[in-house]
């Protein structure tokens, strides 16, 4: 059979490449999976272009979907010309794309996937949308851009302010860094930017945080390959200052993987052992390579591969850090695609296992000791309420209160909201085995 000159995808234009990656994460692939592979075939001058209009399309999801559905005369029940449209739609009305060439190249990207028979469709409701733009604003402004089932949960867990959560959740997190202070402070970082050039300036909460006033070439800041500073949100790099003294203490770090928190730890204490668990062996291979590359000291660090819902330490531990799975919504502006990815009923099955760690771990730690309960969801079920849950059925557990100007205090623990040039969406509770 002869094969399309497409079929490889190496000949398809930028649009369809985008359309493409796309149709991954509607047929349920994580953007983070499928990007290395599909960028491996867009030049090196359009790969800017293709990520903002992969990322600005998931981000914009549900907008550009209300969007379509009225200009259609029927539904299309086509997966590819949708998406071709939704890719059309978002560059005329987000970005800078002359009309021209989004619409032209749109329908080119219709037919180089197969679509020839409805590329009429895509060209003719793109044009339309050049002329009707001012109310296709209004709706992109208002719409809440999520899925019905979280916007129900947002709205029942926080009621008024939801309105303002579904914009901040809309818009683009700001690139943060953490200083490693072990080689060098926040100030003498910010005087090496500032001498080269590089617009930042200090985190609110974190002492350690610095925001990048541009977005750049990560590797190529100074200082990188040298282990000067990582990347992470500024409210995740509250973790380490949550924990009590660690040096020389035995520490776990229950759900490791990729050793952000890991590492923070390293910069700011010295344990007499610490445990990186995670069940999942390849994102541990990243725990190593950043205590490498951090210049930390990984004598004392043991990577473990194991299901913390089983797993038992042959020592007892001073503090624990869980660092749960989850449903991950705290931080949808950095992973748009979790838009369309999680489903309602995953919210249940998170919970349970993050019960089930919960329950093993606490097991394994000493009398006195503290653990931190930690994820990046904004969901009472899988903050609030799962620590609700665990003291009423821990009589040994005592909430040792986090004492904070940020954040919103909760019956157990404290909730941080994502914000315009901030951190994203965490929960923190801190807990105290007393007997
Ligand atoms: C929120 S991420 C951890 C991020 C990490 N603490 C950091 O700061 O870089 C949650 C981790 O839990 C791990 N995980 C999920 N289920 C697990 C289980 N049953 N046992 C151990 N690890 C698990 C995942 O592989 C994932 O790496």
């Amino acid at each position: 059979m002869k094969q399309s000159p497409h079929a490889s995808g190496k000949n398809l234009n930028l649009r369809a490449q985008v359309v493409k990656t796309l149709l991954a994460v509607q047929n349920g692939q994580s953007l983070a999976s499928v990007l290395q592979q599909h960028m491996s075939i867009v030049s090196d001058k359009d790969r800017a272009l293709y990520h903002e209009l992969v990322l600005g399309c998931l981000r914009q999801w549900h907008a550009l979907k209300q969007l379509t559905l009225p200009l259609l005369a029927k539904p299309l029940e086509n997966q590819v010309v949708e998406t071709c449209l939704y890719v059309g739609l978002y560059q005329l009305l987000c970005t800078r794309v002359a009309a021209h060439a989004a619409i032209s190249e749109t329908v080119e990207a219709a037919k180089q996937l197969g679509m020839e028979s409805l590329s009429g469709v895509v060209n003719a409701i793109l044009r339309r949308a050049t002329r009707e733009t001012e109310q296709f604003y209004d709706v992109l402004e208002q719409a809440s851009n999520l899925p019905s089932w979280l916007s129900k949960r947002l709205k029942k867990d926080w009621g008024e302010n939801f309105d303002a959560l579904s914009y901040e959740l809309k818009q683009v997190a700001p690139l943060t860094l953490r200083v490693n202070t072990r080689q060098v402070s926040r100030d003498e970082y910010l005087d090496i930017l500032e001498d080269e050039g590089i617009d930042a300036h200090r985190c609110d909460i974190s002492e350690v945080g610095i925001v990048m006033d541009e977005s750049l070439h990560i590797p190529s800041l100074p200082g990188f390959e040298a282990g000067g500073f990582s990347v992470q949100d500024e409210h995740a790099q509250l973790c380490a200052t949550l924990l009590p003294n660690l040096n020389g203490k035995f520490v776990i770090d229950a759900c490791a993987a990729p050793g952000g928190k890991t590492a923070h730890i390293l910069e700011r204490y010295q344990p007499k052992k610490l445990i990186a668990l995670d069940q999942d062996e390849k994102r541990l291979k990243r725990v190593s390579e950043n205590l490498e590359r951090l210049v930390l000291d990984g004598k004392h660090v043991e990577i473990v591969t194991a299901d913390a819902v089983k797993w038992s330490s042959s020592e007892l531990a001073d503090c624990i850090v869980l660092d749960a799975p989850c449903s991950a919504i705290g931080v949808i502006r950095r992973h748009p695609d979790i838009r369309l990815l999680r489903q309602s009923g995953d919210i249940a099955k998170t919970v349970q296992l993050q019960k089930q760690i919960l329950d093993n771990m606490w097991q394994q730690l000493k009398v006195g000791g503290t653990l931190l309960y930690v994820t990046c969801s904004i969901l009472k079920a899988e903050n609030e309420q799962q620590m609700v849950d665990f003291f009423a059925q821990h009589a040994d557990a005592q909430e040792q209160k986090i004492e904070a100007d940020w954040g919103i205090e909760q019956i157990h623990g404290r909730q941080l909201l994502p914000h315009a040039g901030q951190g994203d969406g965490f929960y923190y509770c801190r807990i105290t085995k007393i007997a």
